[in-house]
């Protein structure tokens, strides 16, 4: 951490040098249809408009009744936007669309085995089964506006429809990730409060069916143990009449979906009309401490921002096929396959498996058999295919109006691969820096408009305005070659309402660093702190360079070391634990665990256990590299664990000045063993940027 008084090199402090990328204009043909391609938007969305600005967006919604007040900032930092507006977030995705043109097509659903035809679900057809399940969620399971139901679901288009189906009644969903462990969704559900599950029973991966029903017995026990009872587990089958799990079904406690939908056929179950602030859905995500943080978003402000930006960065037109090709079950998924296409009235592409299942041309295929024209990917996908196919995009005859990439950032020379071979010169391509909390884009290019520079975001999102300050909250000036931590200046309709439970903590991790004044009610006082360290080029382009807090983004997807570490200790062997990031020319980072054993404890086969507690508490995407058992651990003179010196170990690099630890003998033996292990493996080190040097010299000391 970059306020760490263990760690010398503040985030603040580095000069980072590198070569500025040449620009690349958006082509010719691309700018001629652009949604936003008027250069007059700029004025619409000047700060001097900031609220107002944003009716926009909430313009491309059906209101129940209007808003009276655009942003009511009466309580910081928990804004308020379109105040006394009404609305049903499930009407907007799919009823009007459904009136207006009911043949056309919302999802087209992709199954992982290329043998299995791929599935078209109409505007007319979603409006169907949105209702009937709603009806199931209402008159069975008894929910009502304002209860949270949690949802543990794979990428099958049963997700959007139980998503829309509580968005329909009013209900908070809260989908994990299908990926993390039993325990991972039971901890989940009690944060969240939820009495009904829903699940299924398997899907497709890698080119087998899991079994995936089992991890809901897990996460009930979790859930139970943690105090939360939940009464009704309601079971999609991947396979209508067949049941792919080896669990049995709990008599009286776990439903098929199918059998309770045959008892609601033709169900028409009206939208209930939501205030604008009323939740959407919460999204966890992982922080500093142990508890994940329940991102809580509201339907007006949310559903409005994620309309704006995928009409305007997304370029979504009603006649596009649009795919997005991440999960669901993150905020990606949420807000750019679910919620924005669809609000839109595009068709969206919802895709069960693995990008490169069963090879490396999959995408390229299913774009030309589609005539998909957006994509929408991230990072690891496109350094994992251009390793595994780097020639199979020109196989394919697909064309590319636009491209997105999100979740980490891109190293020039992938970008330009991204662009040339992908998207065959012809995309316009955005580089979306966001993040879970935020529920939509903060910084990005217009596609239109901006040129787009690899590696680097681009400014400001529309009405968003970043800023980067140092330590002490002096700005960063714009082409000094310094970092800081990149915070945004004002409110905007996307930011998450708190952290569901956690209001105080809310305000600590997000407000609390550059908060001028806790008492005031004016906005320009509560800078948005994001957790990510940054550059702003002369150009106003940030670069963004990565978490500035102890999470570890494994390709895209964010681990705490507190939660890898906390499961790590749930071995009674082991007596302390740190996580570390790996560079990793896939994945970006991977994690690697360092563990010191309780006295007389043999060390046989305790890598094993500890890769497989945390594959219990969190998931497979959490799974170390490797599992180092020391005999001690490089500590401080306060006793914490020198997380940046196992870093260093780890990644090949500098130990730096290590005479101040109370231990500093252990290191070299430490080192010894890693990296002669490491390069007998052939693990060898790869060639870092200096912003990721930078990035483990900084790493903080855990407690
Ligand atoms: C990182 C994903 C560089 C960043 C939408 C952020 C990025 C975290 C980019 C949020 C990008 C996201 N360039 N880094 N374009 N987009 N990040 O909550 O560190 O899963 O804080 O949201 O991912 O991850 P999250």
């Amino acid at each position: 951490m970059t306020n760490n008084p263990e760690s010398e090199v503040s985030e603040s402090q580095i000069a980072v040098h590198w070569r500025e990328e040449a620009y690349y204009q958006p082509p010719p043909k691309f700018v001629a249809q652009a949604n936003a391609a008027d250069p007059a938007i700029f004025a619409r969305f000047a700060e001097d408009k900031f609220p107002e600005c944003f009716t926009e967006y909430a313009d491309l919604l059906t209101w129940d009744e209007k808003w009276h007040t655009t942003l009511d900032t009466s309580n910081p930092p928990f804004w308020k936007w379109f105040v006394g507006g009404k609305l049903n977030a499930s009407y907007n995705c799919v009823d009007r669309h459904a009136q207006a043109s009911p043949d056309k097509t919302a999802i087209i659903w992709v199954p992982e085995l290329e043998t299995d035809e791929h599935v078209r679900i109409s505007y007319g057809e979603l409006h169907r089964q949105v209702n009937e399940f709603a009806a199931v969620l209402r008159d069975f399971a008894g929910l009502q506006a304002g209860d949270r139901v949690t949802l543990h679901m794979p990428m099958v288009p049963e997700l959007a429809v139980a998503m829309l189906a509580c968005a329909r009644l009013g209900v908070v969903h809260s989908q994990v990730f299908g990926g993390f462990s039993g325990n991972a969704c039971g901890t989940r559900i009690a944060d969240s409060g939820s009495r009904v599950l829903i699940t299924m029973d398997g899907y497709y991966r890698a080119g087998g069916i899991t079994d995936h029903k089992v991890k809901a017995d897990e996460a009930l026990e979790e859930a139970a143990r943690q105090g939360q009872e939940v009464d009704k587990v309601l079971v999609w089958r991947r396979h209508a009449g067949q049941y792919a799990s080896s669990t049995p079904m709990a008599p009286g406690r776990d439903f098929f979906v199918d059998e309770l939908l045959a008892e609601h056929a033709g169900a028409i179950v009206e939208p209930v009309s939501m205030p604008s602030d009323a939740p959407l859905f919460l999204m966890y995500t992982s922080g500093t401490t142990g508890r994940p943080k329940g991102a809580q978003h509201s339907t007006g402000g949310y559903l409005s921002y994620v309309a704006g930006t995928s009409k305007y960065y997304q370029d979504i037109h009603p006649d596009d096929v649009y795919w997005c090709m991440a999960d669901i079950g993150w905020i990606t998924g949420h807000s750019y396959i679910v919620y924005g296409p669809l609000a839109l009235g595009t068709t969206t592409v919802i895709y069960e498996g693995v990008p490169n299942y069963p090879d490396g041309g999959r995408p390229w295929r299913i774009a030309k058999e589609l005539g998909v024209n957006i994509f929408h990917t991230s990072p690891t996908a496109i350094r994992m295919l251009r390793k595994v196919g780097p020639e199979e995009p020109k196989k394919y005859d697909y064309h590319f109006k636009h491209m997105t990439t999100v979740g980490e950032p891109i190293e020039p020379e992938v970008w330009r691969w991204y662009h040339s071979e992908v998207g065959k010169g012809e995309a316009a391509i955005v580089d979306t820096w966001w993040q879970t909390e935020t529920g939509g884009f903060l910084g990005s290019t217009l596609p239109a408009l901006q040129p787009m520079k690899p590696g680097s975001c681009g400014p400001g999102a529309l009405g968003i305005y970043p800023v980067v300050y140092d330590e002490d909250a002096n700005d960063v000036p714009a082409g000094s070659g310094r970092a800081g931590n990149i915070c945004i200046r004002n409110p905007w309709p996307g930011i998450m309402q708190t952290i569901w439970g956690q209001p105080e903590r809310f305000i600590e991790v997000y407000y609390a660093k550059y908060n001028r004044d806790p008492d005031s009610k004016d906005w320009h006082d509560w800078p948005y702190f994001a957790g990510d360290g940054a550059v702003q080029a002369a150009d106003g382009y940030f670069r963004i360079l990565g978490r500035v807090d102890d999470v570890i983004n494994v390709a895209g997807h964010r681990l705490g070391t507190k939660e890898l570490e906390s499961a790590a200790l749930t071995v009674p062997e082991v007596a302390e634990a740190a996580a570390v990031p790996v560079m990793d020319d896939i994945r970006g980072r991977i994690v690697e665990m360092y563990i010191s054993l309780k006295p007389g404890v043999a060390a046989e086969g305790m890598e094993a256990k500890v890769t497989h507690a945390i594959e219990v508490e969190i998931g497979k995407i959490a799974r170390p590299k490797n599992v180092w058992i020391v005999a001690d651990m490089p500590k401080t003179r306060s006793g914490k664990i020198m997380r940046r010196v196992i870093a260093s170990v780890s990644n090949f690099t500098d130990v730096g000045d290590v005479t101040t630890l109370a231990n500093p003998e252990v290191v070299e033996t430490i080192r010894h063993h890693v990296q002669s292990t490491k390069v007998a493996k052939g693990e060898l080190p790869r060639e870092l940027s200096e912003a990721e040097y930078e990035e483990i010299a900084k790493y903080g000391a855990a407690e």
